[in-house]
């Protein structure tokens, strides 16, 4: 994965499978996917630009993944409703079509039936370490990290037995000592990573 160097793979619950829901409600029908949408800006908008060395999977009920990759992602702006439509999208885009390969959408964004472990499988295959976000894990400002990294998170839900269970070999890190909302976990795994790099923390 040349020219990424940080992932983020988001674990929804209750996202939407099929493209049929109103922009208007985002939290109700489209399964809260405001949060989704959330945590697409916190994981590429700077103030005035993208971060290009980001990519962020969503996995949708364990079965829809898609994929945000900010070398060649475009159209995304800070607003939750656009962000939504974009999602939406990709999703259609793959309404029918039931093989393995990721179906493109707009661009920088593709979408594929697949499974957290397929994720797992494609970000360690691009040589990325990979950590749990999770409150009770070690904290993250002593933590020793590589140039290519990869953090799973889960939505407003806890993480299912399955999903424990497929990521329980990794290292859990934490951020702080409080419970956290999703795109602020993006936010301060992005702020810890920039200090390191400019200087401003020494590990
Ligand atoms: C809103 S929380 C999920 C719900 C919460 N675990 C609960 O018990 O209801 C969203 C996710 O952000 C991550 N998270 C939240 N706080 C965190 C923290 N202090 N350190 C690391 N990750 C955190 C976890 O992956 C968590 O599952």
């Amino acid at each position: 994965m040349n020219g990424i160097r940080r992932a983020f793979v988001v674990l929804s619950h209750a996202g939407p499978l099929t493209p049929d829901f109103p922009l208007a409600d985002l939290p109700g029908s489209a399964g809260r996917l405001d949060i989704l949408c959330r945590c697409a800006t916190e994981a590429f908008l700077l103030s005035h630009g993208i971060r290009r060395d980001v990519l962020l999977y969503l996995v949708i009920r364990g079965r829809l993944l898609i994929r945000l990759d900010g070398r060649t992602l475009r159209y995304l702006n800070p607003d939750e409703r656009s962000t939504a439509a974009l999602l939406r999208k990709a999703i259609a885009a793959v309404q029918g079509k039931e093989g393995p390969e990721w179906v493109p959408s707009t661009p920088g964004i593709h979408a594929r039936w697949g499974s957290l472990s397929d994720v797992r499988a494609e970000l360690e295959g691009g040589g990325h370490s990979l950590y749990v976000l999770e409150e009770g894990g070690e904290f993250i400002r002593g933590m020793e990290l590589p140039p290519h990294v990869g953090f799973f998170l889960s939505d407003h839900k806890d993480f299912s037995p399955e999903e424990r269970e497929l990521l329980g070999d990794l290292p859990k890190v934490s951020l702080g000592p409080h419970s956290l909302q999703a795109q602020t976990c993006i936010a301060l795994v992005h702020n810890e990573l920039d200090l390191r790099e400019a200087g401003w923390v020494n590990v």
